[in-house]
């Protein structure tokens, strides 16, 4: 299965799809095996926001891949609020030097785990509480 379905319990955006834009929310990513090993190929003394920025997680939980994504046995899923750290413009999806997400705003780049890894932008992208209620629902907020 390569879609799930969004509920958005405090936020008011919902949805589907694999990527793209829906105002506050970049779409849960599946993502590919490639791009997951591309993440997970990087040191963490690369990054330049070492934290997950994973509110489902410890605050001073380091960005790993796993960390990033939805966990264990979900790691090709990532969730994310779509919204750049620099001055908060959308992402694009699938775009940028580490093909990720490319703020066109100011030219912040993002890998394939949503981290900063070139431009002003001075964190990760926030992932917000959520749940996978079923193989195929998550739940946000
Ligand atoms: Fe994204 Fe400035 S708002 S780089």
């Amino acid at each position: 299965e390569n879609q799930v379905t969004i509920v958005c319990i405090h936020l008011r955006i919902s949805g589907r799809g694999r990527r793209g834009r829906l105002g506050e929310f970049v779409p849960p990513v599946n993502r590919t095996q490639q791009e997951i090993e591309t993440a997970r190929a990087t040191a963490l003394d690369d990054l330049k926001d070492p934290l997950a920025r994973n509110a489902n997680l410890a605050d001073d939980q380091p960005a790993t891949d796993l960390a990033r994504s939805a966990g264990e046995g979900r790691e090709n899923w990532i969730v994310m609020i779509g919204v750049c750290t620099h001055l908060g413009c959308v992402p694009l999806g699938q775009a940028g030097d580490y093909g990720g997400w490319f703020c066109p705003c100011h030219g912040s780049h993002y890998d394939t785990a949503g981290r900063v890894r070139k431009g002003p932008a001075p964190e990760n992208l926030a992932i917000p509480n959520f749940a996978f209620v079923s193989d195929t629902v998550v739940r946000i907020g």
